[in-house]
């Protein structure tokens, strides 16, 4: 058989979470790449999500406008002739608006309505029932998909992150200071890892990977060697 043929039926689901700039997309991207996986961020649909409601002055606090903005909003991902995933957001490429700092200053207030979440996590959940899937975020290994059979766990301190995101943000034209971002970091890890729905904790069965003074390439390497030991019991046990 194949090695596609083989990969194919040893499909598993990958969950990478972690805090805010850790590398998570960035990471979850090379594997799916390199496994032939899909690949989903999470975060851009609740960024999407806070794209509508500011646009629509959508009220955070008015379940009503709330409900009808969700029975509005239609999220499609479409992979580019890059090989590269894109949010749509009702049919528009969304991509680079989501990741401006007005989406950052407030995504993590959108993403702690119950509603919003569960939305989202029903949406998630369609998109990898049939595995073979990388999805990073911050609830993927306890709330998305519990029964991941890969479950990473990603950190790294503070100000590498910041400078990680400043230089992202530089690539798409978006000058922002380095305290603004510190700021925003420290406020999304915040409101992030104390909210009452779905909090960024790490999954007991998760691997933590502080990925401070790792490089992309090593951290990639070492999740796809964790993912093909994986699929290689998950072939086992599915004969
Ligand atoms: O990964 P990101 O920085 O693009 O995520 C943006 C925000 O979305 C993050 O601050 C918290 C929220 N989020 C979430 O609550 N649950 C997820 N699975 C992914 C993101």
């Amino acid at each position: 058989m194949s090695t596609e043929g083989l990969l194919a039926m040893r499909k598993i689901v990958i969950a990478i979470d972690g805090y805010s700039a850790c590398g998570k997309s960035t990471t979850a991207k090379e594997v799916a790449r390199i496994l032939g996986y899909r690949y989903i961020d999470s975060g851009a649909m609740y960024r999407a999500v806070t794209l509508y409601f500011l646009d629509h002055l959508v009220s955070f606090t008015n379940p009503k406008e709330i409900d009808k903005a969700l029975q509005d909003i239609k999220l499609t991902f479409v992979v580019n002739l890059k090989g590269v995933t894109e949010i749509f957001l009702n049919g528009i490429n969304v991509e680079k608006a989501i990741r401006k700092m007005r989406i950052s200053e407030n995504v993590s207030q959108v993403s702690t309505i119950k509603v919003v979440r569960e939305a989202m996590v029903a949406l998630q959940r369609k998109m990898g029932k049939d595995k073979g899937i990388v999805m990073d975020g911050r609830d993927i290994g306890t709330v998305v998909f519990p029964e991941a059979e890969l479950k990473v766990f990603l950190t790294a301190d503070l100000m590498t992150r910041a400078f990680r995101r400043q230089k992202e943000l530089l690539e798409k034209e978006d000058l922002v200071e380095i305290d603004t971002i510190v700021e925003n970091l420290r406020s999304r890890d915040l409101i992030d890892s104390t909210r009452k729905e779905s909090p960024l904790v790490k999954a007991t069965d998760a691997t933590e990977m502080d990925t401070t003074h790792v490089t992309i390439e090593e951290q990639v390497d070492e999740v796809v060697r964790m993912a093909l030991s994986k699929m290689v019991v998950a072939g086992k046990l599915r004969g």
